[in-house]
């Protein structure tokens, strides 16, 4: 029997959205104020969504304590307060749009979760603005 077991996370970090290979024109026309070259920052949040079968033996998909400690470790303490295009390995080569942002929670977290779950991780930018990866 699979059940989807969800935990909510938070951290707040700063970008810049822009093409390195486009004109400032088109950065602007593309990514509007997003393309502040001083940058600006979101409150992000987070939802992680872990499905597989119920242990039996714990009555638990996943114990909470355990995923709690993958997301304070491979998220919130790698994001939160960060500037993401300057201080994050992964947006040196990509834009951290939500989407991007949100692969890159994925594959952080699943490394650690391994094959034994699905993992869905949803990514709000603004209380209206989110996605989610992978895509339902
Ligand atoms: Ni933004």
């Amino acid at each position: 029997m699979k059940v989807a077991v969800y935990r909510k996370a938070h951290f707040n970090a700063a970008h810049r959205l822009f093409n390195p290979s486009w004109t400032d024109e088109k950065n602007n026309e593309v990514f509007g104020l997003c393309n502040n070259p001083y940058y600006h920052g979101h409150n992000y949040e987070l939802e992680v969504k872990v499905t597989g079968e119920v242990d039996p033996e714990t009555g638990f998909v996943i114990n909470l304590v355990e995923l709690k400690k993958y997301i304070k470790e491979e998220i919130e303490d790698y994001l939160d307060h960060k500037n993401l295009n300057v201080e994050v390995e992964e947006f040196k080569t990509i834009i951290p749009t939500a989407e991007n942002i949100s692969i890159v929670i994925y594959n952080r977290l699943k490394a650690k979760l391994g094959d034994a779950y699905d993992l869905q991780i949803r990514l709000y930018e603004t209380p209206r603005n989110f996605v989610e990866y992978p895509a339902s």
